[in-house]
């Protein structure tokens, strides 16, 4: 039986919001939101207001057939119309809706009313393809324009968006297809990776070969790169020859509420990818609600999310959330690092960035270089930052905190999933703030803390995150697989609540502290340990970049701690050190923290969206099978 957290990182650092913060904040007051949002059928039905609907709702939320939850059912709405068209007949018609900026420094601007007429060519173009409502679309891009107007030209006609992450491979990108029933492929000549060019047409042609259900594939000219298309084959078709010509008037398609989306895939740990899917009307309301309040959307904000978008991020936070809200969004192919590690706050600099939002990876790997790039930079634009994917080692908070926002930026650190669409657990920018926490569950969002029978766990204590009440945003199935979403979100733990599959606790104020993945975690004799305060602990030593640890058998304990550490430059991993990392981790955590051997690499095997993942090095130390790999980098 295994026994609640009794590791606790100890973090009594507090933030507060300056006065500017607060005066500029849509919500000026927590508690009376938060009161609001007790009701979320209220709540959420008014943040739907913002929108133009062709028909309004019958009902708010329909709960008839847990839990498959349905949304302002019989609601007629479409995205596309209040991302690009509502912002073309207001005083928006003329600002730039998004800006393309690249490792090269080239760049590229397209306003609402360009972003409209390149989207109604798109569409049109799509449509005579016989692209229709329903169908899939496939997109397998770089960050760039033709994206966005691709993702924005689906949801216009009502064909349902599937992006795949340039990044994957043949095997993982053909699977995906194939589980899509895609008709149409959206490629390109290539993406830039770090001074390269990597040629995605190649990569797509080999995958074509296993994927009968593809009918075009349509090929951006991105980067240059000389490539092989035979337009004659009538399969193949540059974006610009197909687009070239058409109107740009396209009817909208009156949308239902609960109509499909996307699909967007997120691996499990085992068996094959899951697809999200995710509709239309409350996936709108959320991601739009919570950007707006969480980085105080106005206008004159310059936006800029660095998440690809092949990830979830990239789909609420990169495109629809900013647009939907009418803001500019910067989009970025390029690495932190390259050709410096100053690349991203030079992009801060040169266009004057006011919200920022990254991701704890990236943190760690640019605080290695220390303070002297963001130094380098005029970063006074900036005004909100922001973080999601993992747990926000304190360190790195604190890194982000002091030396890019010069101790005057609050850092959102916002906790949700591929699944959840939307933020779920964050500050508001006037919320106090602990280095290491997303803090509280946001207004309309009724998340807990649970043991395995369902029942909230004292503060303190270790448990299961789970979600109490439907949420707009929230996905409705996965994909074909009914049986699978049933059974991996909502049946374990009692209650009809919504398994996040994470482990987490809450302090003596109810903030959570996200300690990992619930597969990720350590049983140390008997004691239930999180990954992140392991890690974290690790992290706070000068010496450590980046650690991962895992818990290793033992007939004893249960489980002994392996770490794996990256040091940072010009430290050695020597006895002396050992033993000062031992020490230090210990004092950090308490006595429960049995640290085993302790290895240093130079790399972590993590996803491509940058989260480490603990289960091939427990695969590793074990000798087992890696498991689905598909999303792993390099
Ligand atoms: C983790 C990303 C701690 C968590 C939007 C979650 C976090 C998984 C945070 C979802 C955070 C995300 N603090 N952990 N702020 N944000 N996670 O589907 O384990 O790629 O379950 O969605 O990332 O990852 P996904």
């Amino acid at each position: 039986m295994v026994k609640d957290t009794s590791v606790l990182l100890e973090e009594k650092r507090v933030f507060k919001a300056n006065y500017r913060i607060v005066e500029e904040a849509h919500v000026k007051n927590w508690e009376a939101e938060i009161e609001k949002g007790k009701d979320p059928v209220s709540y959420w039905a008014e943040k739907a207001e913002q929108f133009e609907w062709f028909k309004k709702w019958d009902k708010v939320l329909d709960e008839s057939k847990k839990p498959f939850y349905k949304w302002f059912t019989k609601g007629k709405i479409n995205l596309s119309y209040n991302a690009v068209d509502r912002w073309v007949s207001s005083d928006k018609r003329n600002q730039v809706a998004v800006l393309y900026a690249n490792e090269h420094g080239e760049e590229r601007k397209l306003t609402y009313y360009e972003l409209y007429r390149e989207v109604n060519k798109m569409a049109n173009a799509l449509k005579n393809l016989g692209v229709k409502k329903g169908d899939t679309v496939s997109m397998y891009l770089p960050m760039c324009t033709e994206l966005l107007v691709s993702m924005l030209a689906c949801t216009r006609i009502g064909a349902v968006h599937s992006v795949v992450y340039s990044g994957l491979s043949v095997g993982a990108f053909v699977e995906r297809m194939n589980d899509a029933n895609a008709k149409v492929l959206i490629t390109a000549d290539g993406t830039y990776r770090r001074g390269k060019i990597i040629d995605l047409k190649k990569i797509a042609d080999e995958a074509l070969l296993q994927c009968p259900t593809i009918e075009t594939v349509v090929v951006v000219k991105h980067t240059g790169n000389p490539i092989k298309i035979s337009e004659l084959s009538g399969r193949e078709i540059f974006y610009e020859t197909l687009i070239d010509g058409e109107s740009d008037d396209c009817p909208v398609e009156e949308m239902d509420a609960e109509d499909p989306l996307f699909i967007l895939y997120t691996s499990g740990s085992t068996g094959k990818p899951k697809g999200v899917l995710h509709t239309t009307a409350g996936y709108m309301v959320g991601v739009a609600t919570t950007l707006k309040n969480i980085f105080d959307i106005h206008n004159g904000d310059l936006w800029w999310c660095t998440g690809d978008v092949g990830w979830i991020t990239g789909h609420s936070y990169s495109i629809y959330g900013p647009l939907l809200l009418g803001t500019t969004t910067l989009i970025y192919e390029g690495a932190p690092d390259y050709p410096d590690p100053g690349a991203w706050w030079n992009i801060v600099e040169k266009y004057g960035v006011t919200k920022f939002y990254t991701a704890p990876t990236a943190i760690r790997h640019l605080m290695r270089y220390g303070s002297k790039y963001p130094n380098l930079y005029n970063l006074s634009s900036l005004k909100i930052m922001g973080s999601v994917g993992e747990p926000m080692n304190p360190e790195a908070w604190m890194w982000l905190y002091n030396k890019v926002g010069k101790t005057k930026i609050p850092i959102m650190d916002t906790w949700w999933q591929t699944e959840t669409g939307m933020h779920m657990i964050s500050p508001l920018p006037i919320s106090p703030l602990k280095p290491g926490t997303p803090t509280l569950p946001i207004p309309g969002v009724d998340a807990d803390v649970v043991d395995e029978n369902g029942n909230s766990v004292p503060l303190g204590k270790g448990g299961y995150l789970v979600i109490k009440k439907p949420w707009p945003a929230m996905f409705r199935t996965l994909y074909k697989d009914e049986e699978r979403f049933v059974d991996s979100y909502w049946k374990e733990i009692p209650g009809g609540v919504y398994n996040a599959g994470d482990i987490a606790r809450k302090d003596e104020d109810g903030y959570i502290w996200i300690q990992g993945r619930s597969d990720d975690v350590l049983n140390i004799a008997g004691h239930r340990v999180g990954t992140s305060e392991v890690e974290s602990a690790f992290v706070s030593h000068p010496a450590v970049a980046e650690c991962a640890v895992i818990g290793k058998s033992d007939p004893i304990k249960g489980h002994v701690i392996k770490s794996f550490v990256i040091l940072k430059e010009g430290y050695t991993l020597n006895t002396n050190l050992i033993e000062d990392l031992q020490k230090h981790v210990r004092y950090e955590l308490g006595p429960v923290a049995v640290l085993g051997e302790i290895k240093q690499v130079d790399q972590l095997p993590k996803t491509r969206s940058g989260k480490i993942m603990r289960r091939i090095l427990r695969a590793q130390e074990e000798g087992e099978d890696l498991g689905d790999t598909s999303t792993l980098e390099d």
